[in-house]
Protein backbone atom coordinates (compact mmCIF):
# COMPACT_ATOMS: atom_id res chain seq x y z
CA UNK A 1 0.00 0.00 0.00
CA UNK A 2 1.67 3.14 -0.47
CA UNK A 3 1.12 6.02 1.81
CA UNK A 4 1.26 9.62 1.82
CA UNK A 5 1.51 11.03 5.22
CA UNK A 6 0.67 14.96 5.65
CA UNK A 7 2.24 16.47 9.16
CA UNK A 8 2.33 20.18 10.37
CA UNK A 9 4.72 19.58 13.58
CA UNK A 10 7.43 17.53 15.07
CA UNK A 11 6.46 14.49 13.33
CA UNK A 12 6.58 11.98 15.74
CA UNK A 13 3.74 9.79 14.24
CA UNK A 14 5.67 10.05 11.08
CA UNK A 15 8.83 8.70 12.63
CA UNK A 16 7.12 5.97 13.96
CA UNK A 17 5.15 5.26 10.78
CA UNK A 18 8.93 5.35 8.81
CA UNK A 19 10.31 2.76 11.53
CA UNK A 20 7.57 0.36 11.18
CA UNK A 21 7.13 0.43 7.19
CA UNK A 22 10.88 0.21 7.19
CA UNK A 23 10.81 -3.16 8.63
CA UNK A 24 10.73 -6.24 6.14
CA UNK A 25 7.47 -7.39 5.29
CA UNK A 26 5.65 -4.10 6.29
CA UNK A 27 2.86 -4.26 3.54
CA UNK A 28 3.01 -0.22 2.99
CA UNK A 29 5.72 1.89 2.43
CA UNK A 30 5.82 5.77 2.12
CA UNK A 31 6.44 7.43 -0.79
CA UNK A 32 6.05 10.67 0.21
CA UNK A 33 5.13 13.59 3.18
CA UNK A 34 3.36 16.86 2.61
CA UNK A 35 3.01 19.45 4.92
CA UNK A 36 1.04 22.79 4.86
CA UNK A 37 3.87 24.59 6.52
CA UNK A 38 8.05 24.52 7.18
CA UNK A 39 7.54 21.52 9.74
CA UNK A 40 10.37 19.90 11.60
CA UNK A 41 9.23 16.79 11.18
CA UNK A 42 10.20 17.16 7.30
CA UNK A 43 13.57 16.12 8.37
CA UNK A 44 12.47 12.69 9.00
CA UNK A 45 11.36 12.02 5.76
CA UNK A 46 14.26 13.63 4.03
CA UNK A 47 16.84 11.63 6.60
CA UNK A 48 14.84 8.37 5.56
CA UNK A 49 15.21 9.47 1.90
CA UNK A 50 11.44 10.15 1.22
CA UNK A 51 10.43 13.14 -0.79
CA UNK A 52 8.36 15.95 0.90
CA UNK A 53 6.67 18.75 -0.81
CA UNK A 54 5.41 22.10 1.33
CA UNK A 55 2.16 23.53 0.08
CA UNK A 56 1.38 26.98 1.93
CA UNK A 57 -1.98 28.31 2.23
CA UNK A 58 -1.17 31.88 2.30
CA UNK A 59 0.76 31.56 -1.44
CA UNK A 60 -2.75 30.66 -2.39
CA UNK A 61 -6.42 32.65 -2.98
CA UNK A 62 -8.36 30.29 -1.35
CA UNK A 63 -8.44 27.47 0.80
CA UNK A 64 -10.29 25.13 -2.23
CA UNK A 65 -7.43 26.32 -4.22
CA UNK A 66 -4.54 25.19 -1.49
CA UNK A 67 -6.23 22.06 -1.19
CA UNK A 68 -6.56 21.20 -5.43
CA UNK A 69 -2.60 22.04 -5.38
CA UNK A 70 -2.14 19.76 -2.37
CA UNK A 71 -3.82 16.99 -3.68
CA UNK A 72 -1.75 17.30 -7.05
CA UNK A 73 0.81 17.03 -4.99
CA UNK A 74 0.32 13.64 -3.37
CA UNK A 75 -1.59 12.71 -6.80
CA UNK A 76 2.01 13.44 -8.69
CA UNK A 77 3.81 10.15 -6.56
CA UNK A 78 0.87 7.94 -6.93
CA UNK A 79 -1.35 7.95 -4.22
CA UNK A 80 -5.43 8.62 -5.18
CA UNK A 81 -4.81 7.78 -8.65
CA UNK A 82 -5.03 4.74 -10.46
CA UNK A 83 -6.41 1.75 -9.71
CA UNK A 84 -4.36 1.25 -6.65
CA UNK A 85 -5.85 4.44 -4.42
CA UNK A 86 -3.17 3.87 -1.99
CA UNK A 87 -3.81 5.98 1.86
CA UNK A 88 -3.33 9.48 2.80
CA UNK A 89 -2.44 9.76 6.31
CA UNK A 90 -2.78 12.82 8.33
CA UNK A 91 -0.82 12.56 10.83
CA UNK A 92 -0.96 15.98 13.00
CA UNK A 93 -2.06 17.99 9.77
CA UNK A 94 -2.86 20.79 11.90
CA UNK A 95 -5.08 22.23 9.51
CA UNK A 96 -9.01 21.35 8.19
CA UNK A 97 -8.73 19.83 4.38
CA UNK A 98 -11.55 21.17 2.09
CA UNK A 99 -14.30 19.39 0.32
CA UNK A 100 -12.64 19.14 -2.77
CA UNK A 101 -9.56 17.56 -1.10
CA UNK A 102 -11.19 15.06 1.09
CA UNK A 103 -13.29 14.10 -2.14
CA UNK A 104 -10.94 13.18 -4.20
CA UNK A 105 -9.23 10.65 -1.60
CA UNK A 106 -12.17 9.27 0.60
CA UNK A 107 -12.59 7.07 1.87
CA UNK A 108 -8.56 6.34 1.52
CA UNK A 109 -7.62 9.25 4.18
CA UNK A 110 -7.26 8.64 7.62
CA UNK A 111 -6.60 10.78 10.60
CA UNK A 112 -5.20 10.53 14.57
CA UNK A 113 -6.82 12.71 16.89
CA UNK A 114 -5.52 13.03 20.44
CA UNK A 115 -9.15 12.42 22.00
CA UNK A 116 -11.76 9.31 22.19
CA UNK A 117 -13.97 11.06 19.10
CA UNK A 118 -16.93 12.36 19.30
CA UNK A 119 -15.53 13.82 22.25
CA UNK A 120 -13.17 17.06 22.04
CA UNK A 121 -12.73 17.54 18.28
CA UNK A 122 -11.12 20.52 16.86
CA UNK A 123 -7.28 21.68 17.29
CA UNK A 124 -7.53 21.93 21.41
CA UNK A 125 -8.56 18.47 22.27
CA UNK A 126 -5.72 17.53 24.87
CA UNK A 127 -6.42 20.87 26.46
CA UNK A 128 -10.08 20.65 26.34
CA UNK A 129 -10.57 17.33 27.82
CA UNK A 130 -8.46 18.70 30.86
CA UNK A 131 -10.73 21.64 30.89
CA UNK A 132 -14.09 19.42 30.89
CA UNK A 133 -12.77 17.98 33.85
CA UNK A 134 -12.58 14.80 32.26
CA UNK A 135 -10.85 11.91 34.11
CA UNK A 136 -10.17 9.77 30.77
CA UNK A 137 -9.29 10.71 27.49
CA UNK A 138 -7.25 9.15 24.49
CA UNK A 139 -6.70 8.79 21.04
CA UNK A 140 -8.93 8.04 17.88
CA UNK A 141 -8.15 6.65 14.22
CA UNK A 142 -10.63 7.79 12.17
CA UNK A 143 -11.85 8.22 8.34
CA UNK A 144 -11.91 11.98 7.18
CA UNK A 145 -15.12 13.25 5.69
CA UNK A 146 -16.08 16.71 4.99
CA UNK A 147 -16.42 17.70 8.76
CA UNK A 148 -14.02 18.32 11.88
CA UNK A 149 -12.56 15.38 13.26
CA UNK A 150 -16.32 13.81 12.79
CA UNK A 151 -15.73 10.62 10.12
CA UNK A 152 -16.21 7.12 10.57
CA UNK A 153 -13.80 6.24 14.01
CA UNK A 154 -11.52 3.29 13.05
CA UNK A 155 -9.69 2.22 16.26
CA UNK A 156 -9.32 3.94 19.48
CA UNK A 157 -6.93 3.38 22.52
CA UNK A 158 -8.04 4.91 26.35
CA UNK A 159 -5.65 6.93 28.45
CA UNK A 160 -6.82 7.69 32.38
CA UNK A 161 -6.12 11.44 33.25
CA UNK A 162 -3.97 12.03 36.39
CA UNK A 163 -5.47 14.29 38.97
CA UNK A 164 -3.99 17.74 38.01
CA UNK A 165 -2.15 16.67 34.77
CA UNK A 166 -0.57 19.21 32.71
CA UNK A 167 -1.49 19.03 28.93
CA UNK A 168 1.70 18.42 27.67
CA UNK A 169 2.44 15.68 29.92
CA UNK A 170 -1.12 14.06 29.22
CA UNK A 171 -0.51 14.90 25.28
CA UNK A 172 2.90 13.12 25.50
CA UNK A 173 0.97 10.28 27.02
CA UNK A 174 -1.69 10.14 24.63
CA UNK A 175 1.18 10.47 21.76
CA UNK A 176 2.50 6.69 22.90
CA UNK A 177 0.09 5.33 22.31
CA UNK A 178 -1.12 7.34 19.59
CA UNK A 179 2.16 6.47 17.29
CA UNK A 180 1.74 2.52 17.72
CA UNK A 181 -2.31 2.60 17.23
CA UNK A 182 -1.77 4.68 13.94
CA UNK A 183 1.04 1.65 12.84
CA UNK A 184 -1.64 -1.11 13.50
CA UNK A 185 -4.37 0.69 11.78
CA UNK A 186 -2.28 1.32 8.87
CA UNK A 187 -1.12 -2.16 9.00
CA UNK A 188 -4.51 -3.93 9.51
CA UNK A 189 -5.93 -1.33 6.19
CA UNK A 190 -2.98 -2.49 4.02
CA UNK A 191 -3.27 -6.27 5.05
CA UNK A 192 -7.11 -5.38 4.04
CA UNK A 193 -8.09 -6.47 7.70
CA UNK A 194 -9.72 -3.41 8.42
CA UNK A 195 -11.91 -2.02 5.21
CA UNK A 196 -12.41 1.25 3.99
CA UNK A 197 -15.04 1.06 1.83
CA UNK A 198 -18.71 0.93 1.99
CA UNK A 199 -17.83 2.82 5.57
CA UNK A 200 -20.17 5.60 4.40
CA UNK A 201 -17.28 8.91 4.92
CA UNK A 202 -18.66 11.92 3.80
C1 LIG B 1 -0.67 14.32 17.55
O1 LIG B 1 -1.10 14.08 18.87
C2 LIG B 1 -1.85 14.52 16.64
O2 LIG B 1 -2.92 13.69 16.90
C3 LIG B 1 -2.17 15.95 16.98
O3 LIG B 1 -0.92 16.59 16.97
C4 LIG B 1 0.05 15.65 17.40
C5 LIG B 1 1.13 15.61 16.37
O4 LIG B 1 2.30 15.06 16.90
N1 LIG B 1 -3.17 16.52 16.16
P1 LIG B 1 3.56 14.70 16.00
O5 LIG B 1 3.82 15.89 15.06
O6 LIG B 1 3.24 13.46 15.21
O7 LIG B 1 4.67 14.49 16.96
Amino acid sequence: LKLAVLISGGGSNLKALIEATEQPGFPARIVCVGADTEAPGLAHATAAGIPTFVVRPRDYGSRDEWGQVFAAAIQEHGVGTGPEPGLVVSAGLMRILPGGFVREFSPHLINTHPALLPLYPGAHAVRDALAAGATETGVTVHIIDEGVDTGPVLRQARVDIAPGEPEDELHERIKQLERPLLVETVREIATGALQLEGTAAA
